[in-house]
């Protein structure tokens, strides 16, 4: 007898995901690729990947027939993409022209986020910014709301009922900032633990900690981040009013020296801390599951005290090209074995693509000599990004049991790439073009937990 096959899915296509970094070498270790390859999904878990012959004679034996075959032969099947930085109260003033970090958040970005005090602007947000994300592939990020609580409530909840796996926080700014956009350590203490309550860990949601950066909050509000990141948290009610679940570890992500003037900035206001990254680190603001932006300009003792501590580096390579903010040295950085994750840090970065945000990947590398490699940016937008995000048991790669959070590839008929890959001699060079001359018309569908999220029009 074949059982009916509710909830198993066939998907079929040119597989490629990594068990790890490939590193900069030229043979390909650690990257998984079956031309011919299929994935046995079963409840929006990974049950099998390999080949198709062999994930065929596998649901055969089983005498599962499954109820969906997503034929996506001739395509590629990668994991759904992971943005490690965004902030999406600034959808609408990308591309504002001319400032650098510190006169373009008061110029432009603080001005839209004061905006968001409307609920109903933070809600339409909300829903355009996931539903675009899904078009360009991207099924996971960590997300920067504003300082109103209602705009993470918008966010998770439009996450919630798409089904993505996201990670977002409530800014936390308590001085240097306009008023509207401070709170107080009191107001944010009961915002933040209410908002923990009502969504850490329901679905597929995460609660992250968000001190905006060093100049923005108190020494106490720093604390209180502390208390919250570092707190065992109690099982509760979520939500949607449902009984206790698994809570997992709290979130933290900030940013860390972006900018000259910044960094000299957050010197004169903690003249008593070895460098930027000690603010954050005597609160214990560090660890596997903390994530900060940028980390362009370190010192020595800040480089060894985020590899020490494994706290994850968010690299934005459009974001600190479009602030000017300076050259991140990913392949070097890599090899001395930081945490890093890829991040579009809309809206400075210019693309929510996290295609064109490899492109620009590979751009800093060359500026630092030492290119990046193509199986390396996709392992930085995959795998490496699940990592830096410490969601790699769920995300991240085709390991059995994972999460099937997928995105499809393929040339998007874009000219100038199905010329390019026409002469595509390997996988690597394939996807290297595929990097170049991409962006979202190659994404020919995103599936969330095996389900479809987005399909080309
Ligand atoms: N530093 C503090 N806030 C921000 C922000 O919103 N964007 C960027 N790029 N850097 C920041
Ligand atoms: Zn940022």
């Amino acid at each position: 007898m074949y059982s009916g096959g509710a909830g198993h899915v066939l998907i079929l296509g040119n597989l490629v995901d990594f068990t790890g970094d490939p590193g900069s070498a030229a043979e390909f270790p650690l990257v998984r690729h079956e031309p011919d390859g299929a994935l046995w999904l079963e409840q929006g878990y990974i049950r099998l990947r390999g080949t198709r012959a062999a994930v065929e004679a596998a649901m055969t034996t089983a005498r599962v027939v499954p109820a969906q075959v997503q034929d996506h032969r001739g395509q590629l099947v990668l994991p759904g993409l992971i943005d490690c930085h965004l902030h999406y109260p600034q959808i609408g003033m990308m591309a504002s022209w001319g400032a650098q970090l510190l006169d373009w958040l008061q110029g432009f970005t603080f001005p839209a986020e004061r905006a968001f005090a409307d609920p109903a602007v933070a809600h339409e947000a909300a829903v355009f910014v996931l539903q675009r994300l899904l078009a360009h592939g991207t099924t996971t990020a960590s997300v920067f709301a504003t300082v109103h609580a209602h705009s993470v409530d918008a966010f998770l909840g439009e996450a919630a009922r798409v089904g993505a796996r996201m990670l977002c926080g409530k800014v936390m700014m308590d001085r240097h900032a306009p008023a509207e956009l401070c709170d107080t350590v009191e107001q944010g203490a009961h915002d933040i633990a209410d908002l923990i309550a009502r969504w850490h860990g329901v679905d597929r949601l995460r609660y992250t900690v968000t001190p905006r950066f060093a100049p923005t909050s108190s020494e106490a509000q720093l604390a209180l981040a502390s208390v919250l990141y570092r707190q065992a948290q109690p099982a509760g009610q979520t939500a949607r009013g449902d009984q206790a679940r698994e809570v997992p570890p709290l979130h933290l992500q900030s940013h860390l020296a972006e900018n000259a003037a910044e960094i000299a900035w957050v010197a004169e206001l903690y003249p008593q801390r070895r460098d930027y990254f000690d603010v954050y680190q005597v609160h214990g603001l560090d660890g596997p599951h903390a994530i900060y932006g940028h980390c362009l300009h370190l010192t020595d003792r800040e480089q060894a005290a985020l590899r020490q501590t494994r706290t994850a580096l968010a690299f934005c390579p459009t974001s600190n090209l479009f602030l000017g903010s300076g050259v991140f040295d990913i392949t070097r950085r890599l090899d001395q074995g930081f945490t890093v994750g890829l991040a579009t840090d809309v809206g400075a970065g210019s693309s929510l693509s996290m295609i064109r945000t490899q492109a620009a990947a590979y751009q800093h590398s060359q500026l630092a000599g030492a290119p990046l490699s193509p199986l390396r940016a996709w392992y930085l937008a995959t795998l490496g990004g699940a990592r830096a995000l410490a969601l790699d048991a769920q995300i991240g790669n085709f390991d059995v049991g994972k999460e099937a959070d997928i995105v499809v590839l393929d040339d998007g008929g874009i000219a100038e790439l199905c010329r390019r890959q026409a002469r595509a001699s390997n996988l690597a060079e394939h996807l290297f073009a595929l990097t170049m001359l991409g962006d979202e018309r190659c994404v020919a569908a995103t599936y969330l937990m095996g389900k479809p999220a987005h399909r080309r029009a």
